[in-house]
């Protein structure tokens, strides 16, 4: 039975490569959707501009390793909608008008911001831009009308905010023109990264999906175990205290996994044969996504969005027309 299908939209933006995290929290979800509804994702170009606007020949490169990442793990432009937030001008258009009737003290007070600007003291991120930042948001997913928007919780904030500017759109300019878009939380399982805190790249603790197998293998058998159990001869108690088995979770099947628990409490499995299995069933699952990124390397991947920029440039044109026409922006000149 097909359930009910929405308008989903998300973005990520072009800051890095993308880690076993990415692929377990997000992207998984992301092709689980494609499958089902209707979906728009795009690179966010716009948006990493906001914090790396001194280099943006970084953000150029991320942008196609992002797109071939996404490419490879199975987004298919076939499915979804995939672009480029920077070659739909409209998104810009749309923001300019949000700012106009958005307070400044609902900018400030959003709690990411105040992170993000008490985190990254390196870089001056009192700018204008950056304050505007979740406006920006509220045009990338207003101007497709988008009902669900997959993110985690640091953007529930975010979400709250688009709804606020739809909201004060609708009854500034009397229609009920902009739905009221949700955020769509899964579960996020948490990957742990080498040293047990979150898997991220500025903790320098992650697998990358890019990384080489040897490179894989190398930082898999890196993995914190359990402290308790300094020697093989200590039993060990996978599920209360080993890092790497909160990997395992994710790899092994139900049988493997009591074989692992059972293995390490009786002291018959020691760290090192466990982690290679471990670091064998990573390389394993992550073949296919190597394989698929060699053959789209020998392909156009601008081309491969050409349809997904034409599929959204067109609704967002559409969309700036009637908002045009709510505010009388209607010049024939
Ligand atoms: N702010 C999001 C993030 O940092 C990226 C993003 C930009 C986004 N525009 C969006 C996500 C629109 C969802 C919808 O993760
Ligand atoms: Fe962890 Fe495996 Fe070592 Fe047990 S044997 S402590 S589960 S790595």
């Amino acid at each position: 039975m097909k359930v009910k299908s929405f308008r989903i939209l998300s973005g990520m933006r072009p800051t890095g490569p993308l880690h076993l995290g990415h692929l377990h929290g997000v992207l998984k979800n992301w092709l689980t959707f494609q499958e089902q509804h209707e979906c728009f994702y795009f690179v966010a170009d716009w948006h990493a501009l906001t914090t790396e606007y001194e280099s943006p020949q970084k953000i150029k490169e991320f942008v196609k390793e992002l797109f071939l990442e996404w490419l490879s793990v199975g987004l298919s432009p076939e499915k979804s909608v995939l672009f480029l937030q920077s070659l739909v001008k409209e998104h810009a258009e749309l923001s300019l008008i949000f700012s106009m009737i958005t307070p400044v003290a609902w900018l400030e007070r959003n709690p990411t911001y105040k992170d993000m600007i008490q985190n990254l003291q390196n870089k001056d991120l009192t700018t204008y831009g950056f304050l505007g930042y979740p406006v920006l948001q509220a045009a990338d997913i207003l101007i497709y009308k988008a009902e669900k928007v997959p993110v985690g919780l640091d953007q529930v904030p975010h979400l709250e905010l688009t709804r606020e500017i739809a909201r004060r759109f609708n009854f500034l300019y009397g229609t009920e023109f902009f739905p009221e878009p949700e955020a769509l939380l899964s579960e996020v399982p948490k990957i742990p990264g080498i040293d047990g805190r979150k898997m991220s790249k500025s903790y320098g603790n992650a697998i990358f999906l890019n990384d080489p197998p040897e490179v894989v293998r190398k930082k898999v058998l890196s993995y914190v175990t359990d402290v308790q159990r300094p020697r093989k001869s200590d039993p060990g108690d996978p599920e209360k205290r080993c890092v790497a088995y909160n990997l395992i979770k994710f790899y092994f099947s139900e049988e493997e996994k009591k074989e692992v628990i059972e293995g390490c409490k009786n002291t018959q499995l020691g760290c090192v044969e466990c982690k290679k299995k471990l670091a064998d069933k990573i390389i394993e699952s992550l073949t296919e996504i190597w394989e698929r990124r060699t053959k789209i390397e020998k392909e156009d991947w601008e081309e491969m969005l050409r349809e997904g920029v034409k599929k959204a440039r067109a609704i967002a044109k559409k969309t700036m027309e009637e908002v045009n026409a709510l505010l009388g922006f209607t010049y024939k000149l």
